[in-house]
């Protein structure tokens, strides 16, 4: 433990990744654009060639390191977007004739993910995210993956239960962060070997760039990891990285706002006719919201609910004004969208996932309200 893991999570964040103070020198130092680096005579590191390793990025990871796993001896690798962290983590761990446990209710990349590691005779199960349900089909597993809280659904399970019932067996746990945030769930405090998330979303928030990493503690895990950024090559750009670091000193600020929005949003939704299948992990009688208050320590921006039709849902979205019809999460603007339009994901129609941004509460809960009223007269 350093002292450094004592400090609040606003303090932490401030400061995350920031190199030794030098005279002259800015605090945070700017994006290094460079493919490659002055290297006479034998090639030794740290910096050799761009798709290896770059200072903009080993500031950023040291910084999501410290959020992930205050006080710990941790290693993270930032890759180009959530996705490429996503695929980095299965196709470096996962051999021809391994099993690995999915959600059946995670991000909508999944099922393509799981197309590729069928096509290369890696055997996938899935189970639904809520009720630990992962946990029955899991005997004979290398790789059990989650996703909590899943996105768009909002269901928890029990990050400590499954990576200990993993474990037993001889299989390694990877928990997809991007909703919670370190801010709001440590997954390697909580047992499991990878902590994965697209930073797209809530930890950089501006909705400006995309971005993902992997954290794990176990320095052979992230070997892998790191072998497999360098033969695919999905790396950050040094622009994306500092823009990055950058949002992260305002991530408590963020986190707690959206997080505070998100609620307001639920429970003005809780007293409306129209809306079914209302869903935030931070409201109290939300069935996700006593395992979720055990494991995290804010609930997400994000709240889920259902309108009667697809037209009703639609009516709802044009009729927001502070709020923008937009995919993706975790920006300062809040956004909402019919997820039914994609076509991937097991929602009703009216299905709207809403993304609570940094907006004044009471404008943003105002919108929401009047939206719904507008959009009951057709
Ligand atoms: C939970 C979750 N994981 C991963 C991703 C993929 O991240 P990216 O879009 O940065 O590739 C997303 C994107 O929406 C997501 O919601």
């Amino acid at each position: 433990m350093d002292s450094r893991s004592e400090l609040g999570d606003g303090t932490r964040a401030v400061r995350a990744g920031l190199p030794e103070a030098v005279k002259n020198e800015p605090t945070l130092p700017g994006p290094t654009f460079a493919a490659h680096f002055h290297l006479p005579g034998d090639p030794t590191g740290p910096y050799t060639y761009g798709r290896d390793e770059n200072p903009t990025w080993t500031h950023l990871e040291r910084a999501i390191g410290e959020l992930e796993a205050p006080g710990a001896e941790v290693e993270t690798l930032a890759f180009a977007s959530g996705m490429a962290a996503i695929s980095a983590v299965l196709f470096s761990q996962l051999r021809t004739g391994d099993v690995v446990v999915l959600p059946d209710d995670g991000y909508q990349a999944l099922p393509l993910v799981r197309e590729q590691l069928t096509a290369y005779g890696v055997e996938v199960r899935t189970a639904p995210t809520a009720h630990d349900a992962q946990l029955d089909v899991l005997d004979g597993a290398r790789l059990l993956w989650l996703e909590t809280p899943s996105n768009p659904g909002l269901d928890v399970c029990d990050i400590r239960r499954l990576a200990a019932a993993a474990h037993t067996r001889g299989a390694l746990v990877a928990v997809d962060n991007t909703l919670a945030t370190p801010l709001g769930q440590r997954p390697l405090e909580l047992g499991a070997d990878f902590s994965v998330a697209s930073a797209t979303k809530q930890l950089t928030g501006h909705g400006d760039l995309l971005l993902g990493y992997v954290t794990c503690a176990d320095s052979e895990l992230a070997a892998g990891v790191r072998r497999w950024r360098k033969i695919v090559g999905a790396i950050p750009g040094p622009m994306e990285a500092w823009l990055a670091h950058r949002s992260l000193a305002t991530l408590q600020l963020r986190a707690d706002r959206g997080c505070a929005n998100a609620l307001a949003v639920a429970e003005a939704l809780r007293g409306r006719d129209e809306v079914s299948g209302l869903r935030y992990p931070g409201l109290p009688d939300d069935a996700s919201h006593e395992l979720a208050a055990r494991q995290m320590r804010r609930y997400g921006c994000v709240v889920s609910f259902t309108l009667p039709t697809r037209e009703r849902a639609e009516r709802f979205l044009a009729a927001l004004r502070l709020v923008e019809e937009a995919t993706s999460f975790g920006g300062v603007r809040s956004t909402a969208e019919r997820r039914g339009r994609w076509g991937g994901d097991a929602v009703p129609e009216g299905f709207i996932r809403l993304s609570a941004g940094v907006e004044d509460t009471r404008d943003l809960v105002a919108d929401v309200l009047r939206a719904l009223d507008e959009s009951s007269v057709r």
